[in-house]
C-alpha cells in the first residue's frame, strides 16, 4: 500500500500507528535497539528543501536497522529528462519503499502507479500526510484523546491543513478554519472530509475560531513554491497569526501547534512559540517515532499480511 494521502490509511490504522510510534518512542528513550527494517532500503527524493522530513526518515530508516537514501532530482537522470514512470519501476527494484516530496501531487500519483513497493508523500503541493501522523500522536499524547477535541486552524489553507482537514474528519475533531477568502483548503479534500463525517467550519474570524480551542495550529504564509505571491501573501494574511491573544480566547490548557519551519512575527510570535501551551518541538520530534511506525508497518515483515 501507499501513503499518499492521508485517508489511504483508516481510523483504526491511524490508532495502531500512534499506538506503535508511543511504543518506539518509549523504546528509544531506554536505548532499546530495534531492527525491524535490518536489510531494507528506502529511497528518498527531495524536490524541495527539508529539514525534519529528511532527517527523521534517515534517522528512522537507521535507528530501525535500515538505510535510507538521500536522492537528490538534480543529480539523478530525472533532471535530464528520465520519466517518473521509469524511475518508479527501476527504484522499486532496488528499494523497498520511495518518499518524496514533490513539487505536484501528481508526480506522486505517476510514481505509485509504476511502482511495485509502498510510495510515501513527504510533502506536494495537495498534502503532508506524515506531519499530520505526528501531530496526531501529538494531541493525543498531550491530552490523552483526540475525538471530540476542538481543533482551530489559522491562517493560509495548505498543504498541511488539506491533511489535517482529514485527520481531524477521521479521528472525530471538531475543525474550524479561520482564513481570509481565497485562502480556503482545497474544496475536493474539504468535501471528501464531510463525507467522511468531518465537522468542519471555515470562517473569516479567527478571533471567534480561537474560543474554546483545544489545538491552535498554523503554518507559513508563503510555503515552498510560492515565493513570487510573497507580498500579496503577507497583505492578505496579516490578520491571520498566532499571538497570545488568540492563545488567551482559546482554553486554558489549549496546545499551540506548527509544523515548523516556523517565521516568528509572521504567522506567529515568539512568545506564542514559547508559551507553556506551546507542543511545537516536542510534535516535531514526535515525526521521528511516527515516521518510523509508518515505515515498520509499510515496510516491514508484516506489511504483506496487513496490506
Ligand atoms: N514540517 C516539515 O515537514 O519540515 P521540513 O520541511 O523541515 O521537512
Ligand atoms: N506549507 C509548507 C509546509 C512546510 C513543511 C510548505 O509547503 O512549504
Amino acid at each position: 500500500m501507499h501513503f499518499i494521502s492521508f485517508a489511504d490509511m483508516s481510523p483504526a490504522e491511524i490508532e495502531a500507528l500512534i499506538d506503535r510510534a508511543e511504543d518506539l518512542k518509549r523504546m528509544r528513550r531506554e536505548g532499546v535497539i530495534t531492527d525491524y527494517l535490518k536489510n531494507r532500503s528506502l529511497a528518498m527524493i527531495f524536490e524541495k528543501s527539508s529539514t525534519r522530513t529528511r532527517v527523521s526518515f534517515e534517522v528512522g530508516m537507521t535507528d530501525l536497522g535500515g538505510h535510507a537514501l538521500y536522492l537528490d532530482p538534480a543529480s539523478m537522470q530525472l533532471g535530464r529528462g528520465e520519466t517518473v514512470a521509469d524511475t518508479g519501476r527501476i527504484l522499486s527494484s532496488y528499494v523497498h519503499g520511495i518518499m518524496v516530496r514533490a513539487n505536484d501531487h501528481d508526480m506522486l500519483i505517476e510514481l505509485a502507479k509504476n511502482s511495485t513497493v509502498p510510495v510515501i508523500n513527504g510533502l506536494s503541493d495537495r498534502e503532508h500526510p506524515c506531519q499530520a501522523v505526528a501531530d496526531l500522536m501529538t494531541i493525543r499524547e498531550q491530552k490523552g484523546k483526540i475525538k471530540g477535541l476542538k481543533f482551530v486552524w489559522v491562517g493560509d489553507g495548505n498543504n498541511v491543513c488539506n491533511s489535517l482537514m482529514l485527520a481531524c474528519a477521521m479521528m472525530g475533531m471538531e475543525m474550524v478554519v479561520a482564513c481570509p477568502k481565497g485562502y480556503e483548503p482545497n474544496q475536493q479534500i474539504l468535501e471528501q472530509a464531510r463525507s467522511m463525517g468531518g465537522n468542519i467550519t471555515i470562517t473569516r474570524d479567527p478571533k471567534a475560531a480561537s474560543k474554546d480551542a483545544d489545538v491552535l495550529y498554523t503554518d507559513v504564509w508563503v510555503s515552498m513554491g510560492q515565493e513570487a505571491e510573497r507580498a500579496q501573501r503577507f497583505a492578505d494574511l496579516r490578520d491571520y497569526q498566532i499571538n497570545m491573544e488568540l492563545v488567551g480566547l482559546a482554553k486554558k490548557d489549549c496546545l499551540v501547534m506548527h509544523c515548523l519551519p516556523a517565521h516568528r512575527g509572521e504567522e506567529i510570535t515568539d512568545d506564542a512559540i514559547r508559551s507553556p501551551n506551546s507542543v511545537i518541538f516536542e510534535q516535531a520530534q514526535n515525526r521521528l517515532h511516527a515516521q518510523k511506525a509508518l515505515l515498520i508497518r509499510l515496510m516491514g515483515k508484516d506489511a504483506r499480511t496487513q496490506a
